[in-house]
């Protein structure tokens, strides 16, 4: 009798570490990474491209925002060419806005859209056809709820391809932003942040279309910043990805240290990627968010009610607050993988 009990009590004990370990090892999350690279685009796609276990990148597509689309899609190639991950393709979007004209942010980023680095032609090239259609087909034919998107620039891809094909919702898990400013005050303006100023229809189109939506707004990536000593960290990890990372912030994060006064630059579009690896670093609530796109002293503003008093139904995750040592930790470790 107490053999059998004992063979049970090890049975259950066998089967919960299996359990657990499955958990832990739960399969990695389907996700398209659209992106306007961009300094801080880089190392978010670094970061990324460097976490096979836990995302499984279908396709980086890209969009015009911080330079030309050209540049743009010639950087994402480079970051997949540095990141060694070229099983991963690049489909071209949007070379303009929606509606607006088009603006960019080469004072930002460089005339090359990657400041701090050379830049060179990378080997391979980009996948035959638009980022859009790319989108389209992709989320129709996904399973339901199935894929998660980054946006990482201005949304004029997604917004186009939920205009071609609204029913493509179905296949799309959550969409998590880079963008958006409330507590922080804009970046282009007093009240908008560069992703929303650049085409605020088109996240007027993806706040409508009813997606699960995470905001990682200026309110928190300017709390991610860097410091000597994050640097220093990114430094020791001694490999050739980590050096590109801090020549790239060493020169991208000057920008709004001098414009601020900040202490350290951030590292905006890689808080979307730490998110989602671990948003256990990261804090927020279900708000009630709206976009103004109308021309004056508030265009592109996110109107983000925090405290609700509008008695609206709250329709995204707006997170304002970080773990900043968390984040270069996930990073240094994460970019020690690359080579
Ligand atoms: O405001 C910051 C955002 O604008 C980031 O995505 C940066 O890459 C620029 O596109
Ligand atoms: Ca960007």
């Amino acid at each position: 009798m107490l053999i059998q009990t004992a063979k049970r009590l090890l049975q259950g004990a066998i089967l919960m570490s299996t359990l657990a370990a499955a958990a832990i090892h739960a399969a990695p999350r389907d996700l398209i990474i659209d992106t306007d690279p961009g300094a801080d685009d880089v190392v978010a796609l670094f970061l990324a491209m460097a976490s096979p276990d836990e995302l499984k990148i279908r396709a980086i597509t890209t969009v015009a925002g911080n330079v030309r689309l050209d540049k743009t899609s010639r950087n994402a190639r480079l970051a997949r060419e540095w990141a060694g991950r070229e099983d991963i393709p690049v489909y071209a979007g949007a070379g303009r806005p929606l509606v607006r004209t088009p603006i960019y942010a080469a004072d930002v980023h460089g005339e090359e859209g990657l400041t701090g680095v050379p830049v060179h032609e990378p080997k391979q090239g980009l996948a035959k056809g638009n980022a859009v259609q790319y989108l389209v087909d992709t989320l129709a034919n996904a399973e339901p709820h199935s894929v998660t998107l980054a946006m990482l620039g201005p949304q004029t891809n997604l917004a186009l391809a939920l205009i071609q094909q609204p029913d493509i919702v179905k296949g799309i898990k959550e969409v998590v932003i880079m963008g958006g400013a409330h507590f922080n005050g804009g970046n282009i303006t007093p009240v908008a942040e560069f992703n929303l100023y650049a085409d605020p229809h088109a996240a007027e189109v993806v706040l409508g279309s009813g997606v699960k939506l995470t905001y990682l707004p200026l309110d928190v990536t300017h709390k991610v910043i860097t410091s000597d000593a994050r640097l220093k960290q990114l430094a020791a990890v001694g490999n050739g990805a980590s050096q590109k990372v801090v020549d790239i912030l060493n020169a991208y994060i000057k920008y709004d240290m001098d414009k601020y006064g900040m202490t350290g630059g951030p590292v905006h579009d890689a808080t979307v990627i730490a998110y989602l690896l671990k948003p256990e670093l990261f804090s927020g609530k279900q708000i009630h968010m709206t976009v103004d796109s109308r021309e004056g002293p508030t265009f592109a503003q996110t109107v983000a009610d925090w405290y609700g008093v509008l008695k609206q139904p709250a329709n995204v995750m707006w997170i304002e607050n970080g773990d900043a040592q968390g984040f270069f930790d996930l990073l240094s470790t994460r970019l020690a993988r690359l080579k």
